[in-house]
């Protein structure tokens, strides 16, 4: 075969298992119709490599991915592992992969697709159909964190106890870097950039307004604005068709994508794309977590991370056909009523030709559908 990939594949933890072996099932299905060899490779992080190694991510998992065309990742973490200290926690394996790769922009697109009826919490939610560009590898996610015992007190004698602190800091290539990424989305989409942060209170906000008015200079074209990320919450649920691309730090954007997720529909269907400079390995993941609740029930929603491939080969691979006929086996799916239960509508049912589905099934009528 021509065109041959090295592929790392991470499960990861709790649904992760379950929704990345989607997701690979998918990209094997894909690339036998598109002609294209993906060469997936399996490696630990998170907790599962905690319990094996004692680490959540061993160094044989960092170069994999480093000498990799990309990674598919499923999710890490659960109650198991909460008690661990902080440097050893399973989520430090997301934040070692994307810090270590130099993943500093993340894509997570949320559009409401019109196959999912009123899936959405919202009255009247419109054509919802929006980016977030979510810097990654920076911000209070990164800055110097720790703790120590306090011996002063509060105002009316209160001994402050212990104190914990992180620290938000960007540089100015930092912000640079992720705006721009911003602009060349806006750019090829609707021509619209939103720059989310809290610039009324905090210092690094400041700086990010002033490098975005620089930059207007580059990108006539595109129409940027301002709002402050309480503000962006509030109209998000009161106007979110109006939105194209929003960047945002590394915070604003974890907690905006989530809200971005519900609105259209569940988390269960976001993908992701961390990407770095061109020419790099870049890593693709669901933007929902772990999920413990529901793991090993082959209950969860697998197409985020069905999504995920589809990202990794429209963006990342060159594999235009192969990315859209994805797209359209999860429509088409979807249009024929099958739902998981987290896109499953109350009152929903058989009635409206709507049937409940396995993450396999469900898996399993979207390989059916690739064209
Ligand atoms: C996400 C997740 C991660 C994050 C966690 C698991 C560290 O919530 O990708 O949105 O906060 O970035
Ligand atoms: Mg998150």
């Amino acid at each position: 075969m021509s065109r041959s990939y090295n592929i790392v594949s991470i499960p990861g933890d709790g649904i992760g298992p379950e929704t990345n072996g989607a997701a690979v099932k998918v990209l094997e299905a894909v690339s036998k119709k598109y002609g294209f060899d993906p060469r997936i490779t399996e490696y630990k992080a998170g907790g599962c490599a905690i319990d094996a190694y004692g680490v959540p991510l061993p160094g044989e998992t960092l170069e994999a991915a480093l000498e990799s065309d990309a990674v598919l990742l499923g999710a890490v973490g659960g109650p198991r592992w909460d008690m661990i200290e902080a440097e050893r926690r399973p989520e430090q394996a997301i934040l070692g992969l994307r810090q270590g790769m130099h993943l500093y922009a993340n894509l997570r697109p949320a559009t409401l697709m019109k196959e999912l009826g009123n899936v959405s919490p919202l009255k009247d939610p419109g054509n919802i159909d929006l980016l977030i560009v979510r810097e990654l590898t920076g911000g209070i996610y990164f800055g110097k964190q720790g703790s120590y015992k306090s011996t002063e007190k509060l105002f009316d004698g209160t001994r402050k106890g212990t104190v914990a602190f992180d620290t938000e800091s960007y540089s100015e290539a930092e912000i640079e870097r992720i705006i721009r990424r911003g602009f060349e989305f806006a750019m090829k989409r609707n021509k619209k950039l939103t720059l989310v942060d809290k610039a009324n209170v905090l210092c690094t906000s400041r700086l990010w307004r002033q490098i975005a008015k620089t930059l207007t200079e580059e990108y006539p074209d595109v129409a940027l604005d301002f709002l402050y990320v309480d503000n962006c919450s509030m109209q998000l649920v009161s106007r979110p068709a109006t939105f194209d691309v929003i960047v945002t730090s590394n915070m604003f954007g974890d907690i905006l994508s989530d809200l971005a997720g519900q609105i259209t529909g569940s988390v269960g269907l976001l993908p992701s794309a961390s990407l770095g400079n061109p020419g790099m390995p870049g890593l693709f993941e669901p933007i929902h977590g772990s999920a413990p609740d529901i793991a090993g029930q082959n209950k969860a929603n697998p197409i985020a991370s069905i999504l995920s491939v589809q990202l990794m080969l429209k963006l990342h691979l060159g594999e235009k056909d192969a990315a859209d006929s994805i797209l359209e086996a999860v429509r088409k799916t979807l249009a024929d009523g099958a739902r998981t239960p987290d896109i499953a509508v109350h009152g929903d049912g058989e009635d409206k030709g709507i049937t409940l589905v396995t993450t396999e099934e469900m898996t399993d009528r979207i390989v059916a559908n690739l064209e």
